[in-house]
């Protein structure tokens, strides 16, 4: 024991050596600095330090946003998708009330950051029609894309990096992530962000739950996360960005994620396990509800990524087709991410990313106090985000209503089982596992599939390639009811070409995928496509 006790002493020695040098180096001051941030660390006194700050947070908040510091105020409640969709007008009304009554206006030459508005003159009624013309065709029908774009065009030039100059923005956002928290089942703690689309979601989960660990288990210095391979990359995106290591593990012979083969991946760096809701080859969801069990036992955060299947899975549940209960009705699921710009019908550039509360979420914040440019906090990847994506989104959701997203889901849904049982009929070909919502992959019974791929192209289809096996996934959307028999018609033809002639040429992606397929060291390939991608992005 006399050992502790020097050990003690030396310590303590070296303890005040330091703050003596500080104090002749930095001053009093520069003392004073180095004990309380020394004193973050003491057990207690650094919970009670992150207390006093989230408390004094919470009271100023209010004082920048005009909001209420009063408690039982402090929850807002939560606002549930609404059941009947509300009519365009109604929603125009509302958005343009809220832009007038609090938005700065980017052309009144008030502001001196965040939009770089041009005069009102020709050059941005240019602008405008460039968004008028590329303005994307959601396949619901030419009213409702006329209504997402008078919405996306009355916040053109607002920017939602700043949280108080444009607040019909926040409130957007505030209430789209609540609308989907509400039937993504989770309760009154789950808390959020909207991000610019599916990768971002996952990027910032992942980061968040790295930085948790950083925090929470210091003594793992290499995380690492477990995840069935159909995952989607930007899982392994997160990986590369953040260095936490990607373990993959096989799905079963189902497609579906292998539970035990997941735990079996477990080690003391694991950090985080992930799931999909459903994966996009096969349209196929992981056993959520025995992850979520998994997860609770091992003690570890789960990720469900429904970015595919979050706007989808809940009106198909609903409609009475079985789904595997993939959301925050299991205890075990941490976050999930839904994007708006898939089967939420938005514009591109619009998901959300939940999480069960916000010890969660407060990793996935960035601040940086220091910078000449000012104070500086954000709270996703981007910097400055395009306010006409938040408030297509918000809009989008209200106009849709529960009625809205159950009546389309119905639709597609008949669409896809149509495709799938006729698929099945024809000779050679399979459908890849069993397709929860409305995507599947056609696979093969001895049809060279990439041969199948390019034959259907020459017919006009564009076809996306799935490998391990080859396949070719089909996302079917509402645009697909109309030309479902022409699909069919042309597939059974492709599908007999290439039997008789024994077609194994393959041409442009698909000679891609068969040589990719050929070359064992995946790291080539992996090389070999990234420099296909600067050559793509450096010619026209
Ligand atoms: C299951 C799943 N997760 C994530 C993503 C990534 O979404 P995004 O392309 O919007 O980044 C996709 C895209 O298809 C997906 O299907």
């Amino acid at each position: 024991m006399e050992w502790l006790l020097w050990a003690e002493h030396v310590l303590v020695s070296l303890l005040l050596a330091a703050l003596v040098r500080l104090a002749v180096t930095e001053g009093l001051q520069g003392v004073l600095r180095a004990v309380l941030v020394g004193l973050r660390y003491v057990p207690g006194i650094g919970e009670l330090i992150n207390w006093i700050v989230r408390t004094m947070a919470a009271q100023f908040a209010p004082q920048l946003t005009g909001g209420s510091s009063s408690k039982k105020d402090k929850k807002p409640p939560r606002v549930a998708l609404p059941k009947k969709g509300l009519s365009y007008d109604v929603i125009l009304e509302e958005m343009k009330r809220l832009q007038k009554e609090k938005d700065a206006d980017p052309h009144a030459g008030r502001m001196f950051a965040y939009v770089y508005t041009l005069k009102e003159d020709d050059a941005s009624k240019v602008q405008k029609e460039a968004v008028d013309m590329f303005m994307e065709r959601t396949g619901l029908g030419d009213d409702h894309d006329r209504f997402v774009q008078e919405v996306y065009q009355s916040f053109l030039h607002t920017n939602a990096l700043n949280p108080l100059l444009f607040p019909a923005l926040r409130r957007f956002e505030i209430e789209t992530v609540s609308m989907v928290a509400s039937f993504l089942h989770g309760d009154d703690q789950v808390v959020g962000s909207l991000t610019s689309g599916g990768t971002e979601s996952i990027l910032m989960a992942v980061k968040a739950y790295r930085d948790r660990a950083r925090k929470l288990y210091p003594q793992i210095t290499q995380p690492e996360m477990v995840a069935p391979i159909t995952i989607h990359p930007a899982f392994e995106k997160a990986a590369a960005y953040f260095c936490v290591k990607m373990v993959h593990v096989p799905v079963g012979p189902d497609f579906r994620a292998d539970v035990t083969a997941m735990e079996q991946a477990i080690t003391g760096n694991t950090i985080l396990l992930c799931a999909s809701a459903p994966q996009y080859a096969h349209g196929i969801v992981d056993p959520i509800p025995e992850v979520s069990a998994m997860a609770l036992r091992r003690g570890l955060p789960l990720h469900v990524d429904a970015c595919f299947g979050g706007f989808m899975l809940p009106w198909i549940e609903k409609l009475g087709y079985p789904v595997p209960t993939f959301d925050f009705r299991n205890p075990g699921v941490t976050s999930m991410s839904a994007d708006i710009h898939k089967y939420g019908y938005g514009v591109k550039g619009a998901s959300v990313v939940l999480y069960q509360s916000t010890d969660y979420w407060r990793y996935q914040m960035f601040s940086c106090s220091t910078w000449p440019g000012g104070i500086f906090g954000s709270c996703s990847m981007a910097g400055s985000r395009p306010g006409g994506n938040i408030a297509a989104a918000w809009a989008v959701l209200k106009a849709m209503g529960e009625d809205g997203y159950m009546k389309t889901a119905r639709e597609v849904m008949e669409t896809t089982q149509f495709m799938i049982s006729n698929v099945k009929n024809i000779p050679g070909l399979c459908i890849l596992g069993e397709p929860h919502m409305t995507a599947f992959a056609i696979g093969s019974r001895g049809i060279n599939i990439l041969a199948l791929a390019d034959e259907m192209e020459s017919k006009g289809w564009r076809m996306e390639r799935t490998q391990n096996p080859n396949g070719l996934h089909c996302s079917i959307m509402p645009s697909h009811t109309n030309v479902r028999d022409k699909f069919v018609e042309d597939l059974t033809a492709a599908a007999e070409y290439v039997k008789i002639h024994n077609t194994s040429s393959e041409e442009g992606a698909s000679m891609a995928y068969g040589l990719a397929s050929k070359i064992p060291d995946k790291g080539l390939v992996d090389d070999f496509l990234k420099e296909i991608y600067m050559e793509f992005y450096s010619k026209c």
